[in-house]
């Protein structure tokens, strides 16, 4: 099959698959312009070539004398400082003499069966080389013999490119590579909202839509991680669009440090899209001979709306980004000390727990922070990964043992980058820690930076964790990193290379994650960072479960996990039920509430199972049966989103199996009203000829009735209530 046809003629890459066409041209001295991404054409007979003008202020091509022909105005594949284009710039190079003007003209191209990787990033894959191709257009500039290469995967099946961009150095001087975009797109008479996921610890990827009005906007994080509070992700979407019509163009980063999304409106109206690594304080030395590889960023197009161009995230996520052992398996049900016990626990109160779930029917124990040096809260042990005796006075291996012995999973939890002042480690290692010379660090949650930069660092955690894994016989690991990343500087590195250590630190994490995860590959592994604070499609090629937000209330996490879905597939999003008062909002929500929106993601109890009212504990036993009994569909199904929760009083959402014989429905209310209006609900990506039977109800309904006419919601005089609807088609 072909997926990249290369027209010489016309100087035309034409990428396509059976749901989307992109074109590139090469145009008039060497320019590469980009000509089209969205629905396939089937071919390209040069009508969208862009038409000359001559516009005033936007100079020309050195050595043409075409008035009518300026990089400042033609849509690019990827431009670079010091040329006639005023726009955003996709890459800076600060060369020997000062300057950072390059002119990367196209020079050739090469199409290859399949997906390489990216050493050192995480980036897609395939199985086999006919799942995809990929499309290398090398750019070179005559004066320095600096030259980039752009990578393009299509693949088979998705409406997904993965791009990416890589710098050469074939100069002979020692250059500094300030910016170096992974992807840039420039759009022609597109009059777009912009769609992206702010946030906040406890508040994480909230949908926020607005115009993208002239001047620059950026979504970006300085934080040295994706961070709460800007998911490295945005849509660009016509103003029509919503979950089930129009076009969404969605860019999701697959990295996990700082990163930068600008777009910018230009005097033409055009709208140019820069992204990639943030080139806040980033500056990476090249010698001659060698090159910098920017992170991969995937595109998704839908012209049916977002829910579309979500499923294609999902997808090809799930398929060719996570690689764990755990990706087609049903993820177990697990129960977490953490909101239980916090840190006030020991062997003996923790086994009723065990005893509990077992009892209950869950399925893993997880054993959060506490458990390791002398950690009686947050202020210390932080790169001690021995167990603390006084808590487990027989070893850790002795409380799995226990916990395996209930038939349960063991799962333990850690926090490998950071480094506590009062610990084994900083009191042997003081220099361990990521500091400025001369300057105090500055403590967040009384904690710390190693610098993962450094392989004698890593070295040391690696050796430590190998071995506590093993001590204590885990099954599941929870990854989590409880700040961010502050007084950035590497003590093994010179003056000039003080701008790599945010990138650097990352590319470290990156190898640890990888050299843990292939010697335990049967390890279940959960990312976490405060909750959702890296949750970012870099994490997923190393795990393929992150922990979606440290708020558990049942509303807030409505407009959480729905934000979430825009991107991430339901099987990397955990959600766990937790007692009331809510431990973050206060508020009192119903038992059922909390078991149907923490169902409808990787699912789990995060509560004193001891401590419940016996009403409760028997709902548990049916709500761990319920959700076995629609795991596989709710982890693996096709995900649609109905109603969101910041449009309005209600939240809807319904997964539909692969074969579209089983379907689940959330729908959610927040308040109760005395004389509410009526409201609907209508089901999507059903087989409309297909009947399918409520399980609850027994009544039947085409497929076409759910989907067209919908069913009432119920009346329900109470604030804060939830849903769960199980449809099963009948022949
Ligand atoms: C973070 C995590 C929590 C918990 C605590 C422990 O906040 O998100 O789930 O593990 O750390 O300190």
């Amino acid at each position: 099959m072909t997926l990249i046809e290369f027209n010489e003629t016309q100087g035309i890459f034409h990428l396509h698959n059976s749901k989307i066409s992109y074109l590139i041209s090469v145009e008039e001295g060497g320019l590469l312009s980009h000509l089209y991404f969205g629905k396939k054409v089937k071919d390209y007979h040069g009508q969208m070539r862009y038409p000359r003008v001559d516009r005033g202020f936007s100079g020309n091509l050195p050595g043409t004398f075409d008035r009518t022909y300026s990089p400042d105005t033609l849509p690019r594949e990827f431009s670079s400082a010091g040329e006639m284009d005023y726009r955003t710039p996709a890459v800076l190079v600060r060369q020997e003499n000062g300057a950072n003007a390059l002119a990367l003209r196209y020079k050739s191209y090469q199409i290859s069966a399949g997906k390489p990787s990216l050493p050192g990033l995480p980036a897609t894959f395939v199985q086999n080389d006919n799942e995809a191709q990929t499309l290398t257009i090398t750019l070179a500039d005559e004066v320095t013999g600096i030259e980039v290469d752009l990578l393009y995967t299509i693949f088979a099946n998705q409406a997904v490119i993965a791009r990416s961009s890589k710098l050469r150095n074939e100069s002979d001087q020692t250059i500094y590579v300030e910016k170096l975009a992974s992807l840039e797109m420039d759009f022609v008479d597109k009059d777009f909202d912009v769609i992206c996921l702010p946030g906040a610890h406890a508040n994480e990827r909230h949908l926020e839509r607005g115009a993208v009005n002239f001047g620059k906007q950026s979504f970006a994080s300085l934080r040295g991680s994706s961070s709460h509070h800007m998911n490295p992700f945005i849509a660009l979407v016509d103003k029509k669009t919503d979950e089930f019509q129009g076009e969404a163009y969605g860019f999701a980063l697959v990295y996990s440090g700082n990163h930068n999304f600008e777009v910018e409106k230009d005097q033409l109206a055009q709208v140019r899209l820069v992204a990639g690594i943030n080139d806040f304080n980033f500056s990476w030395k090249l010698v001659a001979g060698e090159s910098f590889q920017a992170p991969e960023i995937l595109l998704a197009y839908s012209d049916t709306g977002l829910n579309q161009m979500s499923q294609a995230f999902h997808k090809t996520i799930h398929n060719n980004l996570v690689r764990s052992k755990f990706k087609n398996e049903e993820r177990p049900i697990l129960v977490n000390n953490w909101e239980a016990t916090y840190f006030d626990y020991d062997e003996d109160k923790l086994k009723p727990i065990v005893d509990e779930a077992k009892d209950m029917g869950i399925e893993m124990f997880v054993l959060d922070d506490g458990w390791f040096g002398h950690r009686d809260d947050d202020n210390s042990s932080l790169g001690d990964w021995k167990v603390y005796q006084k808590k487990f006075p027989q070893g850790i291996g002795h409380f799995a043992d226990y916990v395996h012995d209930h038939g349960l999973k063991f799962g333990l939890w850690v926090e490998p980058e950071m480094v506590s002042f009062d610990s084994d480690l900083y009191q042997q290692h003081p220099d361990y820690l990521m500091q400025v010379p001369g300057r105090a660090p500055s403590p967040s949650r009384n904690q710390y930076l190693l610098d993962m930069g450094r392989e004698e660092v890593r070295q040391n955690i690696y050796d430590q964790l190998v071995k506590v894994f093993k001590e204590a016989k885990v099954d599941y690991i929870k990854w989590d990193m409880n700040r961010n990343m502050s007084d950035v500087f590497a003590s093994d590195l010179p003056s000039d290379q003080q701008g790599q250590v945010y990138h650097r630190y990352i590319l470290g994490v990156y190898k640890l994650m990888e050299d843990l995860t292939a010697e335990f590959p049967n390890i279940l592994f959960e990312g976490c960072s405060g909750g959702g604070g890296r949750f970012d499609a870099g994490w997923a090629y190393y795990m393929p479960q992150i922990w979606a937000s440290d708020n558990t209330d049942a509303i807030a996490r409505q407009t959480i996990q729905y934000g979430t879905s825009l991107v991430y597939p339901v099987s990397m999003t955990t959600a766990h039920v937790s007692a009331i008062p809510n431990h973050q909002t206060g508020r009192k929500t119903p038992f059922d509430t909390r078991g149907a929106i923490a169902m409808s993601g990787v699912f789990g109890y995060e509560l004193d199972l001891t401590k419940m009212s016996q009403a409760d504990k028997d709902q548990v036993k049916v709500q761990v049966k319920q959700y076995q009994a629609i795991r596989s569909l709710v982890q693996f199904g096709d995900f649609y989103r109905l109603k969101s929760p910041s449009e309005g009083n209600q939240t809807a959402w319904n997964f539909v199996s692969a074969d579209k014989k089983e379907a689940v429905l959330v729908t959610a209310q927040v308040l109760a009203y005395a004389q509410p209006y009526l409201t609907k609900t209508k089901l999507a990506g059903l087989d409309p000829d297909k009947y399918y039977q409520d399980q609850e109800t027994k009544v039947i309904y085409g497929g076409d009735e759910l989907m067209n006419l919908g069913f009432y919601d119920p009346v329900v005089h109470e604030d804060y209530t939830a849903k769960m609807y199980h449809f099963k088609a009948i022949d």
